[in-house]
């Protein structure tokens, strides 16, 4: 179990094996891992197990979190109150007859998703629309053209009788667009409160999950926002939304939550429950994912956002959605960038007043200003325009707002730089495409700054260059009125960067599929602006969760496995983008799953496949044959022609390297062959026929750097219908990849861990008087280039010790393992944790020289083979204790026993 782990911040030193920018990498994204809280359990019943006996287990030890009592999970959570022998009777507890399972509890960070744009808080431009939405009205909205959604709403379909709980912040039900109440007769219509914030949000529960962050805010709106000034709606604008909020004004979720928040949507009578939580992890077998699992079983779709780590290249995936039932969605970058601007006027040469949009930086004094445009360059593409001090013969700038291409230096320093010759006014134009917040409000003579887009920045370039006046009228920005503009995205209709890639570390399948959630515009709470533009998976998979409503609605069923493959099966793969250019080969599975939803073919196909996507495994694990069904419910026979299209084959590792690459990874066009038993199938009506399908992985690939391939089988319908089915192997053996980089001492002080060199001497406090802000710990930073289930870190004496305490572990000579040892579940990234002498079975280990030994468990390792594990030790290290430090003997084993125990442990797992 996780124990006294701490977050890295900062780390001095990389090593020798690894380039400085994989550490840091993996040194950031640990930061949104999943953490264990030390001394937290959650308790699983057998299902008509007595839990008094529980119950009395514990109520000496520990409190109670949380009762877990629903239909498909019966437990409780607690937190022992000793968080230093929380281990060893978590281990009693698990014992119990009535106890099927006990699980640390994890804690999630929340979902860091990109704002883009938010609006003026305090800004009047809604009014009270009513709850309902007019079939007639063409719904032109791009995330909606682009996923068909478009189609099914112009038919008609809007999800009304259906009920989708939205797991997250919560939702700000007072905002017009999402239909100003909450409870019975409102859009959102139910839900709960996970995390009171004060007295009365637990006094009160009718109050409902209000929202104080924004994020459960922007999901809910592209589920069923309803019509709004701004002109868009949600996908599904008919459904009941059930808010359940898992997450504060600020913090993070715990598993235990999750788990209730999952289950109590499910028992309030949710036909669908949209996530966009998780944390870099990849392994399946998780409680919470199991949770989700066992949901999805009971016949209601759970989608799950994929993350938004695309950065870190291949084999990366989340923790919620690699539950083996979840609908992990990945995110596409919308086609058309929203921006929402303030509308004021301008006068070219005296003529009648034009209208342009505009941002508002900082600050915004921009009340009744109007005076003329001042450039410094007629140069519209000069890439440091005031990042210079300005020339002598400069006029005076204080008549004139300056008009400044953004670039290179910031735009404070820019503004700095005209304010010395007077000016208190400047408008950026931008450099790249939409708008951004330009802030100079640490400029002391500046009054108000602002930014135009680049289309508009250039023609007043051009007009100024030839010798004509501009005059800008501007107002408050708090009361002009808003214009919503769109800007063409080149990385439209491709993959997220951000996006992030699969398989889990058992090879499954992930993401399953993608919708746009890059640059998407949707609802924001009242007091922080009304209305946002966001990126991350976070947007997309509530699209998809309105998406699954109106298939549901069209098609007459809920089931989420027919759902998920229909959506899968008429998916549209898309080309590789890597976010500058696209390339005319197509993205690989684990990036974007079967490709971007449509919804209208999924909702109106008459064929149904079984499966949602085929995987090979890797070549220890290979299955060359595999098989599904194709099922006609149409009135027609139909022929399928059968055919491969391979996407881009992308190793994990470059060339000499043994931890991943990033993003993009480097791609070979080098696909796998398939053989069909038949290339043409004929599916009479009303019949199911099995489709086997023999792989021949990609010939000449290196597979030392483990490469990934993938592709679609695609059927062509003589009928004119279109399916395909992803699929992906591995070649090469993932159970070889090294898995350890190194394991370094560290050192812990003031919270933060730096490497040690080695040989240095800690005098460590009094047992339970720890404090690792401030005290200076020894500990270990273990650096995973891969996920590891398993990680053991066993002390190694150096100097003497008592013969009778010495053991060998697998191979080395330990006293025991450290408290926190073994690391469960370990995703790719830098685990660091601050030791305080304590070892596994609660005793202290003497003063002396040690070193750390290693063991990480390889993939599809077996947990009791010395041969499966990989190796790595420290630098040595002294340890003392205070001289008030009395060295407990709490429990001292024999070290026989204590071997013996351990291995009966892992034999268990
Ligand atoms: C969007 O940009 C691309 C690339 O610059 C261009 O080919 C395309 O024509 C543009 N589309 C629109 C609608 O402006
Ligand atoms: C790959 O094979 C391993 C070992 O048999 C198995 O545990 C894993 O589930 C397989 N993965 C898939 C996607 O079938
Ligand atoms: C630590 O001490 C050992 C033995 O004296 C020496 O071999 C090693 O180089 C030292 N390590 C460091 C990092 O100073």
């Amino acid at each position: 179990m996780v124990r006294g782990t701490l977050l890295l911040s900062l780390f001095a030193a990389a090593t020798s094996a690894v380039t400085a920018k994989s550490v840091k990498r993996q040194i950031e994204k640990r930061e949104l891992h999943a953490r264990t809280i030390p001394g937290a359990y959650i308790i699983e019943f057998h299902e008509d197990a007595d839990p008094t006996e529980v119950h009395k287990a514990y109520e000496e030890h520990a409190v109670k979190r949380r009762d877990l009592n629903y239909k498909l999970f019966k437990g409780t959570s607690i937190h022992f109150r000793d968080v230093e022998t929380a281990e060893e009777r978590a281990l009693e507890i698990g014992n119990l007859n009535s106890v099927k399972h006990i699980y640390p509890v994890e804690h999630y960070e929340r979902p860091h998703d990109e704002v883009i744009w938010r609006g003026n808080p305090g800004r009047e431009y809604m009014q009270n629309r009513r709850r309902d939405v007019d079939p007639e009205d063409e719904d032109e909205f791009a995330p909606h053209l682009m996923t068909q959604v478009d189609r099914l709403r112009d038919e008609g379909f809007t999800g009304a009788g259906l009920k989708v709980a939205v797991i997250d912040t919560g939702i700000d039900y007072t905002h017009p667009a999402l239909g100003g109440c909450f409870g019975r007769g409102c859009l959102v219509s139910y839900g709960m409160d996970f995390v009171p914030e004060s007295v009365a949000d637990v006094e009160n529960p009718d109050n409902g999950p209000l929202d104080c962050d924004g994020h459960g805010t922007h999901v809910a709106g592209t589920i069923a926002a309803q019509s709004n000034p701004l002109g868009f709606e949600g996908g599904a604008p008919g459904v009941e939304l059930g808010a359940y909020k898992v997450f504060g004004c600020s913090g993070g979720a715990s598993t235990d939550i999750l788990i209730a928040s999952f289950n109590q949507a499910y028992e309030d009578g949710s036909d669908i429950i949209s996530a966009s939580i998780g944390g870099p992890n990849g392994w399946t077998n998780a409680p919470w994912a199991s949770a989700v699992t066992r949901i999805m079983e009971k016949g209601v779709a759970c989608l799950v956002a994929a993350g938004n780590e695309g950065e870190t290249g291949i084999f990366y995936a989340s923790s919620g959605s690699s539950a083996a039932g979840a609908m992990a969605v990945g995110s596409f970058e919308v086609t058309d960038i929203p921006i929402v601007l303030n509308q004021d006027t301008y006068t070219l040469d005296g003529s009648s007043q034009s209208e342009f949009g505009w941002h508002e930086g900082l600050p915004q004094a921009w009340a009744d200003v109007s005076l003329p445009l001042y450039a410094l360059s007629s140069d519209t593409e000069i890439p440091d325009d005031a990042c210079d001090p300005l020339p002598a013969d400069t006029p005076d700038l204080s008549h004139y707002i300056v008009l400044i291409r953004r670039g290179t230096c910031d735009f404070a320093e820019k503004a700095a730089n005209v304010a010395a010759h007077g000016a208190q006014y400047v408008m950026f134009y931008n450099n790249e495409a939409g708008i951004s917040d330009a802030d100079a409000s640490e400029v002391e003579a500046i009054q108000g700054a602002g930014m135009v887009t680049a289309e508009q920045g250039e023609f007043w370039i051009s007009a100024l260059h030839e010798g004509s006046e501009i005059v800008l009228h501007m107002s408050d920005p708090a009361q002009t009125d808003m214009v919503l503009s769109f800007h063409n995205n080149t990385a439209g209709g491709y993959a997220s960067e951000f996006t992030t890639w699969g398989p889990t570390w058992d090879l499954n399948v992930k993401p399953q599929f993608s919708a746009p959630g890059g640059k998407i515009l949707s609802t924001y709470p009242l007091h922080k602006g009304s209305y946002s533009v966001i990126s991350g998976t976070s947007m997309a998979t509530p699209l998809v969760a309105a998406a699954v409503a109106l298939i549901a609605e069209a098609r007459g069923t809920l089931d989420p496995v027919e759902i998920m493959n229909l959506l899968a099966s008429t998916a549209k793969p898309q080309l590789f983008h890597d976010s500058v250019v696209a390339y005319d080969y197509l993205a690989p599975v684990a990036q974007q799953g079967s490709g971007i939803i449509q919804a209208y073919d999924a909702a109106y196909a008459t064929v149904l496949l079984s499966t949602s996507s085929l995987a090979f495994n890797d070549s220890d694990h290979f299955v060359a044959q595999q098989s599904f069904k194709i099922r006609n419910t149409g009135s027609h026979g139909v022929t399928y022609q059968l055919s491969n299209v391979p996407a881009s084959t992308a190793y994990t590792f470059l060339s000499g390297e043994t931890v991943p690459d990033t993003f993009p990874n480097e791609m070979v066009q080098s696909g796998a062959t398939l053989r069909f038993g038949c290339d043409r199938v004929v599916v009479p009506a009303g019949e199911e026929v099995e489709v086997t399908v023999e792989v021949t992985p990609p010939a000449q690939l290196d597979e030392a750097r483990l490469p990934v391939w993938s592709g679609f089988i695609q059927l062509a319908g003589d009928d004119g219908s279109h399916f395909s089915v992803a699929y992906q192997g591995v070649s090469g053996s993932i159970k070889s990849v090294p898995v350890l980089q190194g394991a370094h001492n560290a050192i812990y002080v003031n919270g933060e861990a730096d490497y040690a060199n080695g040989n240095e001497t800690y005098v460590l406090p009094e047992p339970h008087h720890v404090d690792p802000g401030t005290d200076r710990l020894p500990g270990i930073a273990i650096g995973l280039s891969m996920g590891s289930e398993l990680v053991h870190v066993d002390l190694v004496p150096l100097s003497p010790v008592d013969p009778d305490l010495v053991y060998n572990f697998f191979g080395h000579e330990t006293i025991g393992a450290a408290f926190f040892s073994p690391l469960l579940f370990n995703p790719r990234a830098t685990i660091p944790s601050w030791w305080d002498g304590e070892l596994d079975d609660d005793t202290f280990a003497p003063a002396g020289r040690y070193k750390w030994a290693v063991r990480a468990l390889r993939i599809f390792g077996d947990p009791l083979n010395a041969d499966d594990y990989e190796y790595a030790e420290s630098e040595p290290f002294t340890i003392r204790y205070t001289e008030s430090h009395a060295i407990e003997k709490k429990s001292v084993k024999k070290s026989g026993d204590k071997l013996a125990e351990r291995l009966a442990r892992l034999q268990n797992m």
